[in-house]
């Protein structure tokens, strides 16, 4: 647990650079998988002040969707990948061909889903950066999804198109469908660090920590991870008692 936002983002932002540097130090480029949403846009914000104070990200640092929604225009700002190319991305000095992901305006769906199980372990995935829905969900793996899927269609939760909504003006105009790896594709990962803020994610948070292992609730799966971290601000921890958030201090 940290005290808040700020702390998150530091620890996000610094998690990040050091997993770009060592790769660049081993001779090759990093793969990030990246969320978007509220949880981790500040620390992408850091790193672009890190970028505009001196630091040289290896162009060849491969950034790698999560999940895409289905259904929308190309150019809607909504757009996962549109959201990484400008917030992520450009900022870093990364062109949009080191932005690698799901092709939502495929008219063959399910090669597509083979595609992302392919890019993902081509090369395998780094430092997977996760945010969990309040209803528990990883990426889009909604519960009930079981723990060993991999990349799918899936037909968004009421929970997650009312959170989405206010991304696009109405529940009305919200996307229905999305693509998503996995839990299984996630879990493959070298390291994960998931990240939740405010009192709203608290019980999610709880679910997923200390509540049973179980396919409703998807973010428990990643107990069976060795290398995960739970970055929380003190409202999204306020769910579980000291002993148990002290241990992610
Ligand atoms: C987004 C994604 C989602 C979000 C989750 C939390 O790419 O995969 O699982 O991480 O819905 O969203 P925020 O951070 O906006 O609360």
């Amino acid at each position: 647990m940290l005290p808040g936002a700020d702390a998150v983002a530091d620890v996000l932002a610094t998690a990040v650079v050091d997993v770009v540097d060592g790769a660049r130090a081993a001779g090759r480029a990093a793969r990030l998988g990246v969320a978007t949403g509220r949880s981790p846009r500040q620390a992408y914000q850091r790193l672009a002040a890190r970028v505009r104070s001196g630091w040289a990200v290896d162009p060849r640092t491969a950034l790698v969707l999560l999940d895409e929604y289905l259904d929308l225009p190309r150019e809607h700002p909504a757009v996962f990948r549109n959201v990484i190319e400008h917030e992520l991305a450009a900022p870093l000095g990364l062109g949009p061909d080191r932005v690698l992901g799901p092709d939502p305006w495929s008219d063959d769906l399910d090669t597509e889903c083979r595609r992302v199980e392919a890019l993902v372990a081509d090369g395998g995935i780094d430092l997977q950066i996760l945010g969990i829905g309040r209803n528990g969900h990883i990426a889009f793996n909604e519960p009930g999804t079981p723990f060993d899927s991999r990349a799918h269609v899936v037909d968004l939760a009421p929970a997650t198109r009312l959170d989405a909504a206010r991304a696009f003006g109405s529940l009305e105009s919200t996307p229905r469908r999305a693509i998503t790896q996995g839990i299984a594709t996630i879990l493959t990962a070298r390291r994960i660090v998931l990240v939740a803020l405010g009192e709203h994610k608290a019980a999610a948070v709880r679910a997923a920590v200390v509540g049973p292992q179980t396919a409703a609730t998807p973010a428990s799966a990643l107990r069976d991870h060795p290398t995960v971290v739970v970055l929380l601000d003190a409202a999204a921890a306020s769910g579980l008692d000291t002993e148990v958030s002290g241990l992610g201090s």
